[in-house]
């Protein structure tokens, strides 16, 4: 058999110290009457995991190669890649600096609060958009150069074919897991946003020569331009660096956005009672940003036998935004509901 490190050798800074486990969900299955798996990658050390750092462990790699002192990265103050950017530098010695935009959350709370505590100088820059984020991230850039600072830019969500590579990795790790189990996946579902998740994934599983579904739940559909665009770049940019004779076409990517619901970090239906159901069943927290609308995907393809088991839910982690006041209090409004809770 062919391991996930023969297949993909490029450089790799190790951030993680272990290989997150895959595990069969019993009650989660029972309840939606198909096979559901986990794919633990909000387990971990460095920054509180998730799968922003697989990425950086080939990003940051690429930077300390080129000479770098310094990663600049932009976000929102909510970012979970922006976080662990910040702990990833802490690790392996970089400074790190954030650009971050909008204006919640005032108080230095959740994402923001470990920023901070991560070391990150914090650009705060106010309600701006996209567009504008990234040209002020350049600013700062130029600022730190000025004085001398030899800098690493990161794209935003860290969406880049190097990163992308990590999961074209990833899947190969998780098929091995799984196969040592006695046990295969048909499935995989998994939050999406700025696509090196899906792209590697993708990537990993023509690698594999494999022909498991892998559905990207988009949760941040307003944010990006061109997202089918974007992640078939992505896929290929990453082909070209571990797999040339391989090309991603359009119709190897899957995508949906009938989970989006208002928009990234805003409700949808079936979040709450994704929420709710891993929590109560599996003592496995999502969050209404990202993981709870993969999983309410599941849950409702379950429901309309529009999925095929065993499914591999891959949990990217980010429940750090449950202890965010913005979305504290509508989990706790809704929980509180669902459950009859009063304090
Ligand atoms: C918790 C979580 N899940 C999923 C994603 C989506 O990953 P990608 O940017 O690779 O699509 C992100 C990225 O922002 C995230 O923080």
């Amino acid at each position: 058999m062919t391991t996930a490190s023969q297949t993909i050798n490029l450089p790799r800074i190790d951030l993680r110290g272990f290989t997150s486990p895959v595990q069969f969900l019993p009650r989660l299955s029972e309840e939606l009457g198909i096979e559901v798996w986990a794919k633990r990658d909000d387990l971990g050390s460095v920054g509180l995991a998730g799968n922003k750092v697989r990425k950086l462990e080939m990003e940051l790699a690429h930077a300390k190669a080129l000479g770098a002192t310094h990663i600049v990265t932009e976000g929102s103050r909510h970012s979970n890649a922006t976080r662990a950017a910040a702990a990833a530098a802490a690790a392996i010695g970089m400074k790190c600096t954030l650009v971050l935009c909008h204006d919640e959350p005032k108080e230095p709370v959740g994402n923001l609060l470990l920023d901070a505590l991560f070391g990150a100088d914090l650009r705060l820059v106010g309600d701006v958009s996209w567009v504008e984020l990234a040209r002020l991230a350049e600013d700062v850039i130029r600022e730190l150069e000025a004085g001398g600072e030899r800098v690493y830019r990161l794209p935003i969500g860290s969406a880049t074919g190097r990163g992308a590579t990590s999961f074209a990795r990833a899947y190969i790790e998780a098929d091995e897991q799984i196969q040592a189990q006695g046990a295969t996946f048909n499935t995989i579902v998994h939050a999406s946003s700025a696509g090196s998740t899906h792209a590697g994934l993708t990537l990993g599983r023509a690698i594999s020569r494999k022909a498991t579904r892998i559905i990207g739940v988009i949760v941040a559909g307003e944010v990006y331009d061109d997202v089918p665009g974007n992640y078939l770049r992505l896929a290929n940019e990453a082909a070209s660096l571990i797999a040339p004779s391989i090309s991603i076409a359009p119709s190897d990517l899957e995508m949906t956005e009938d989970y989006l619901g208002e928009g990234y970090g805003k409700p949808a239906a079936g979040v709450m009672e994704a929420v709710d159901l891993m929590a109560r069943l599996e003592g496995i927290v999502v969050d209404p940003v990202y993981t709870a609308k993969a999983v309410a995907a599941i849950i409702d393809m379950a429901r309309r036998k529009t999925i095929e088991g065993p499914v591999l839910f891959w949990h990217t982690g980010g429940y750090h935004a449950i202890f965010d006041p913005s979305y504290t209090s509508t989990i706790w409004s809704s929980l509180a509901r669902l459950r009859d809770i009063r304090l």
